[in-house]
């Protein structure tokens, strides 16, 4: 058992993970079991990362809201009056009672326990009954807000109000991504799946192709075969581009992205904005992974089937029954190959494990996460 004052990662386990490619190990079973990691995510990563909270089309009016829940933070993300997309903490200033949940569509906030009111902005409207208490000002509270950009029609918040602006590190992404116009996308139909389990499994799998020879080997190998797979280069920019090609006799049925060259309309792409944005693509549609964790063994998985509106209004209720089934099957797969390496990463025998050349992704994610997190090749105490 480890203990506060010994280091979580150790040196030697720290050097794998950074080790070039050809000779790189997976992070250790510490990484995704231990709580305490997961605080140090939650006090680095996800306190100044950019997360994904939904897709602008989801705030079509004002006061169109939907409650997420951060790593770290409850917070509501909302359309305000003045058309900005707002995102702030949903904790009341009085006594900490969550002042939404779910979604819909709000003029104001009221908080379900005093009554305490919230404009769109966070601003505290009014407080009943606070006659007689010293020096409190209703127009001087206002809940704490988060910074929030859209980038390809994702919403994005980030906590840290110094954040460096997110679209400046994805310039390498959005020149490959280009001829999808992810803007245009709208979400069809949706899954969702409890994942008692870390999040960076989840991410691992999504973002690699390796495991089409055993997870997918009736599915997706025979369409997207594994030895055809490769991984764009990041120039250190924080994300990843997964490249599936097709077997050449695969045709692509329905083109729904008008401006795909030939190739790309013969790739299904796996992309991950780090840390926790997933999304795919192929030529007849898009899926975005939605992950909602609140502790390092429990999240939502929300699964997205998306379209282009021309794409959305040509499916009919057969297709969008297929579509979801298809959907529902790939990730039933998926889910074994979640559930198995949760079981097996928290083996009191468990140790890293060597990389495949084809899986640069997760080569590439472990960077991330380690710059992220502050560790050089050199021991973290407590962590
Ligand atoms: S906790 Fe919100 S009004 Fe009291
Ligand atoms: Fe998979």
């Amino acid at each position: 058992m480890s203990t506060p004052s010994q280091a979580l990662i150790q040196t030697d386990e720290l050097q794998r993970v950074r080790n070039p490619l050809e000779e790189a190990w997976t992070l250790p079973p510490s990484a995704y079991t231990s709580a305490q990691v997961f605080e140090r995510e939650c006090a680095t990563l996800f306190s100044t990362g950019w997360l994904c909270v939904g897709r602008e089309e989801q705030f079509t009016h004002a006061g169109d809201y939907r409650c997420i829940d951060l790593p770290a933070q409850p917070i509501v993300v909302v359309r305000g009056h003045d058309g900005e997309i707002r995102a702030f903490s949903r904790v009341c200033l009085h006594r900490a009672m969550p002042v939404a949940e779910g979604a819909g569509n709000t003029t104001r906030f009221v908080c379900p326990y005093h009554h305490w009111t919230y404009e769109l902005t966070g601003e505290l409207r009014s407080a009943p009954m606070m006659q007689g208490a010293r020096g409190f000002d209703a127009k001087q509270c206002r809940l704490p807000s988060l910074a929030v950009e859209v980038w390809q029609g994702f919403v994005f918040v980030n906590a840290d109000p110094q954040a460096e602006a997110l679209a400046p590190q994805l310039v390498g992404l959005t020149q490959l991504i280009a001829n999808y116009e992810f803007e245009q996308m709208v979400i069809v139909d949706t899954l969702e799946f409890d994942s008692p389990w870390n999040w960076k499994i989840l991410v691992e799998n999504f973002m690699e192709a390796y495991h089409h020879i055993g997870t997918h080997k009736t599915t997706f190998q025979p369409v997207y075969p594994a030895q055809a797979s490769s991984v764009d280069d990041n120039a250190g920019e924080p994300w990843v581009l997964l490249r599936m090609p097709a077997k050449p006799e695969h045709a692509v049925a329905d083109v729904v992205f008008p401006k795909l060259r030939e190739d790309q309309q013969h790739e299904l792409l796996a992309i991950c904005v780090f840390p926790t944005l997933l999304f795919a693509a192929s030529a007849s549609g898009a899926a975005w992974y939605q992950l909602e964790l609140t502790a390092h063994d429990q999240m939502t998985l929300k699964i997205h089937a998306m379209t282009t509106a021309a794409g959305a209004q040509g499916l009919d209720e057969t297709s969008r029954t297929e579509l979801m089934a298809m959907l529902r099957t790939i990730h039933e797969e998926d889910i074994e190959a979640n559930r198995g390496p949760w079981i097996g990463l928290n083996g009191s025998m468990t140790t890293q494990g060597r990389l495949s050349p084809y899986e640069k992704s997760i080569w590439q994610l472990n960077q991330l996460w380690a710059d992220a997190l502050g560790l050089a090749a050199a021991p973290v105490e407590g962590v």
